[in-house]
């Protein structure tokens, strides 16, 4: 456990801030507009998504599945939003999953195998070679219908409870992430991605993941989403997520990850499309899932806070400093009309075009806090990547006002304790934030927390001028604690 720092007092902490010369590092158009942001459960644009089918499918995505529905045999959670609601619907929270594996003789990540059902004589049933790891299961359970308390469900001598084999002690919690504005980092073009190493400095480039668009036959395409990059289109990862998280079978993901007290079946064809295989999910609710995420607006920063004198302070220095070589400030979406997702889906006007902060480059780094996990396959060896294994996505800063426990596993709960955890490729910029006040060099210290706070979200007032004539900015919970501002020359 890291020890939580105290905020500690630098009356003298001159800072030189060049607001009106500042450029930040941004990878933007020229003619691009605003992404909408909010909180506030409303479509990104009418004209691509209605407000009726935004609503519909936001309630596909809170519904609650049961074992009639297929839910299980081994499962996260009853819904998306179960995971994804703060501070709305779409959102982070605070249910972490489980992955787990084990590094064979060569020091290659292979991925968990574990044994169900290995209870009082039973028969056991192997899940192999998969390193995310189910915390719940359907079996032993009995359930009737509320109703009529007929039994619907009726496993009570079968276990299907998952857990982590002691052999396999890579072992990693992840945070659930945001997926409000999903739409507009799925519509950044390879190209966009792919050049951001190129202005990177060297040590600190960013790994570009090729991962397979499931509704694509598999083409690949520059990975985005996950702590690993590991997905690229939407529709694909809620294919994943539906069986992965919920154990409902669809189109692109027929087979359940056991059958052991599985009653619905894995066969039933598509409502829309007797052709294909929909399994559990005849509706094609994975296209509302998609669909929901493609419409929502990108999360919104607190407004009055971001207008304040020490906010924008806080921004330079993010970026005079260099957190944004990878937490970048702004990217651009490909224009309307660009076919991505492996020729699946054009990019629509409300999603094409704009400029979105998501404070995030998307590609892997190693910052020191790598979790063992391989996840990718390479694509010309057909194997687990192992050169990502200790490396993380660059965790996307929109949002984080709505996080309190930070980074992939959750392990930090202040900001600043989270910033002192980056190493490795972050050495050189941490260095810098904690070189930002020197003056005693005696004292442990929380120097940036005014930065983080401003910039990230935390009350600092000013600015005010002092005796001498200097701006600064004080601490709201720490009168005493000052922030000086030297004008730009
Ligand atoms: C038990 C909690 C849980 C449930 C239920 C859940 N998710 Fe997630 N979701 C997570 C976690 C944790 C991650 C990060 C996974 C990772 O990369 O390791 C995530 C990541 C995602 C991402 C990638 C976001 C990003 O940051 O790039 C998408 C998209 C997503 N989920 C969609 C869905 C959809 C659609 C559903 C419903 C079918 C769903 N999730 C259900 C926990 C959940
Ligand atoms: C070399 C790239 C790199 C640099 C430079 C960098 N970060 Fe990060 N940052 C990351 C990665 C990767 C993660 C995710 C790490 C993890 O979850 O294990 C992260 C996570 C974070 C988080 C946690 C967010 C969350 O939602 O959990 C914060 C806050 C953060 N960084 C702030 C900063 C600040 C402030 C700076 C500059 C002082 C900075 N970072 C510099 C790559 C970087």
């Amino acid at each position: 456990m890291i020890k939580l720092l105290r905020v500690l007092v630098f009356p003298l902490l001159f800072v030189a801030i060049a607001v009106p010369i500042w450029t930040s590092r941004i990878v933007e158009g020229q003619s691009a507009s605003e992404a909408p942001t909010g909180f506030d459960t409303l479509t990104n644009d009418p004209t691509f998504v209605s407000q009726a089918t935004h609503d519909d499918d936001r309630g596909t995505f809170e519904e609650r599945d049961d074992v009639v529905k297929g839910l299980g045999p081994v499962y996260n959670a009853q819904s998306c939003a179960e995971c994804h609601q703060n501070p709305v619907t779409g959102g982070i929270s605070q249910i972490s999953e489980l992955r787990a594996g084990h590094n064979d003789g060569s020091g290659n990540f292979v991925p968990a195998t574990l044994t169900i059902n290995d209870g009082g004589g039973l028969t056991g049933v192997t899940i192999a070679n998969r390193s995310l790891i189910n915390q719940r299961a359907t079996c032993p359970g009995v359930v009737t219908d509320l109703v009529t308390h007929a039994v619907i469900y009726n496993h009570p001598n079968e276990q299907a409870q998952e857990r982590v084999p002691g052999a396999e002690t890579v072992r990693t919690r992840r945070m659930t992430t945001n997926l409000l504005g999903l739409g507009f980092v799925e519509s950044i073009s390879n190209t966009t991605l792919q050049n951001i190493p190129n202005g990177q400095p060297s040590g600190m480039k960013g790994q570009v993941t090729f991962v397979p668009v499931a509704e694509a036959n598999n083409a690949l395409r520059i990975g985005r989403f996950g702590w690993k990059s590991q997905d690229a289109s939407l529709l694909t990862f809620s294919s994943g997520a539906y069986l992965n998280e919920m154990g409902i079978t669809n189109r692109f993901n027929t087979a359940e990850v056991t059958t052991l007290c599985d009653d619905v079946s894995d066969t039933t064809r598509c409502n829309n499309n007797s052709n294909v295989v929909c399994g559990e999910d005849p509706d094609n609710d994975i296209d509302a899932f998609a669909r929901f995420m493609r419409a929502t607006k990108a999360p919104s920063r607190d407004a009055r806070l971001a207008a304040t004198a020490s906010a924008q302070a806080g921004a330079s220095l993010f970026h005079s400093i260099g957190c944004d070589i990878c937490h970048i400030a702004t990217l651009t979406t490909a224009p309307a009309g660009t076919l991505i997702n492996g020729g699946a889906f054009t990019v629509p006007a409300a999603l094409g075009n704009k400029n979105i902060h998501p404070y995030s480059d998307f590609l892997l780094h190693d910052v020191g806090t790598g979790d063992g996990i391989a996840q990718v396959i390479d694509p010309n060896t057909g194997q687990l990547d192992q050169t990502m294994k200790n490396k993380m996505r660059t965790a996307p800063l929109w949002g984080v006002r709505t996080r309190n426990e930070l980074m992939h596993d959750g392990e930090n709960y202040t900001r600043n304790e989270a910033i002192l955890r980056h190493a490795n490729e972050a050495n050189g910029v941490i260095n810098s934030y904690r070189n930002l006040s020197t003056n005693d060099a005696k004292e442990p210290v929380d120097r940036f927390s005014e930065f983080l706070v401003t910039r990230l979200g935390t009350p600092w007032v000013g600015p005010a001028l002092n005796s001498a004539g200097l701006t600064y900015l004080h601490c709201f919970a720490e009168p005493r604690l000052r922030l000086h501002i030297r004008k730009a020359r």
